[in-house]
């Protein structure tokens, strides 16, 4: 492929997986966040996406043709700063796109979120176009990203390609999502401790391995301009699962795992989110389809922890 691609927030759940992906793929990886990372394959440099002077730095410094950007606060994290949560996910996202129109980066990709869809979406069953009014700040500020996304792809100004990522499971702990109880629950499992579940345990969501994510993702980068069908994100999916239901995958594959139940605030942001996905739009357009189910997703992950 040979790109030189700039990945924000690359200290986050999905970082490292899309830089190793990306790299063994050819391609030249500047990883950016505001974290210092502990040991990193590929360059690395501080870089507060809202800061578009150092964008503007870095992206000629390092020759720049391509961006992900995964810089964001996620849903739970951001009920607690709503007016950051928008500020950055806004901001940011607007100065990641003017940064690349102003250098001609021709494409970028951005991942949105399950959390655009709200209660009056039909939640049993999403499709790609429901009606949305998302209950969560980060849910807010992603689907008016969204609709930028639309206008400048519409008008072919840039060329954004986007999937709304339901949960993610990997062997990085997430951090600030509704979600995040799929992976928390693996690494109890692997270090024999009891977990105390934010969600009741029949709260079913969508969630995927992270290796579908990005080999999906990545065949959407590099697909024909002529096969994307829509201006704006797609939706994916693999499995549905709840917390009582991935305890006894768990436990199917050899663990001892205790969950007890506390819902917190987190459970009505769940009772927002879809239970099942149409992606029927993202698997003809790319021709993709999961490579794991939810269980050889528990075990492969649990044997990477
Ligand atoms: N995993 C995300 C969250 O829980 C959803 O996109 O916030």
């Amino acid at each position: 492929m040979n790109n030189r691609i700039l990945i924000t927030g690359a200290l986050g759940q999905l970082g490292e997986f899309f830089i190793n992906s990306l790299t063994k793929a050819g391609n030249y990886i500047l990883a950016t966040d505001i974290k210092k990372p502990n040991n990193i394959s590929c360059d690395f440099e501080f870089y507060d996406i809202l800061d578009l002077e150092k964008g503007n730095e870095l992206i000629k410094k390092y020759k720049i043709n391509q961006v992900y950007n995964f810089a964001a606060i996620l849903s739970a994290k951001g009920e607690n700063n709503p007016m950051s949560t928008w500020y950055i996910n806004n901001s940011g996202f607007m100065n990641i796109i003017k940064l690349c129109i102003d250098n001609n980066i021709k494409k970028v990709f951005w991942p949105s979120t399950i959390a655009v869809f709200g209660k009056n979406s039909n939640l049993d069953f999403v499709n790609n176009e429901e009606p949305m009014f998302p209950e969560t700040m980060y849910g807010v500020s992603k689907l008016s990203c969204e609709k930028a996304m639309f206008y400048f792809n519409s008008k072919k100004i840039i060329d954004i390609r986007s999937i709304r990522f339901p949960g993610i499971v990997s062997s990085t702990k997430p951090g600030g999502g509704t979600t995040d109880y799929i992976v928390d629950m693996l690494f109890s499992a692997k270090n024999n401790e009891n977990y105390n579940c934010f969600l009741n345990s029949e709260t079913f969501l969508p969630m995927m391995h992270i290796d579908d994510a990005i080999e999906a993702s990545i065949m959407l980068m590099n697909a024909d301009k002529k096969n994307i069908s829509i201006n704006y994100p797609y939706n994916i999916s693999s499995f549905e699962t709840s917390p009582s239901k991935w305890n006894n995958i768990i436990n199917s594959i050899g663990y001892d795992l205790n969950v007890k139940y506390k819902p917190d605030y987190r459970q009505k942001i769940a009772d927002s989110w879809p239970k099942k996905i149409d992606d029927s739009i993202l698997r003809n357009d790319i021709k993709w389809e999961p490579k794991f189910n939810d269980i050889d997703t528990a075990k492969h992950i649990i044997d990477s922890i």
